[in-house]
């Protein structure tokens, strides 16, 4: 669950059709007891780690889904777009240390692209709602926001579509 800052805040579970219980310490100092101003992200599906060696970067890339990303090992930059009239804008730009971590949020907060800044592989653990080295998604050219279909192939078992 998160609470407008697009970060991971509490666990919950979900006990009935609409309503979540979390614990209550969630609800203080600063967070918000309004429920509309609360995200809850469900169904992790699938951990990924990914290694980037030093210098290597990805293309900007979407997700298509929430989870979240935690920094394992190394340091890394990462570049935060969002999509204005088919251009795409950088909006922020964040280094990562090990022990950092990020929520992706669709539609607003999915898409970025990361680079190794260490000497050695940067490791980062990704749990996604969805298979997202199968899935077929998108890569942008920041410069035109042209979009083209992007399949990251991160995995290490085949796809279910190329068995
Ligand atoms: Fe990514």
């Amino acid at each position: 669950m998160s609470n407008g800052r697009n970060i991971f805040t509490c666990g919950g579970s979900l006990v009935a059709p609409g309503w979540v219980l979390s614990a209550a310490h969630c609800f203080g100092e600063g967070s918000s007891d309004n429920p509309a101003d609360w995200t809850v992200a469900t169904h992790i599906a699938k951990a990924t780690m990914v290694g980037l060696p030093p210098g290597a970067e990805t293309p900007v890339h979407d997700h298509l889904a929430w989870g979240l990303v935690g920094l394992y090992r190394g340091t890394q930059d990462e570049e935060i777009y969002a999509r204005r009239n088919g251009a795409l804008e950088l909006v922020e730009r964040r280094s990562l240390e090990a022990g950092d971590f990020y929520a992706l949020l669709p539609p607003t907060d999915d898409i970025h692209r990361v680079r190794t800044t260490s000497a050695e592989t940067s490791v980062s653990i990704h749990l996604l709602t969805n298979d997202t080295g199968c899935i077929w998604r998108h890569a942008f050219d920041p410069d035109s926001g042209e979009e083209r279909p992007f399949r990251s192939g991160y995995v290490n078992v085949a796809c279910e579509e190329d068995e």
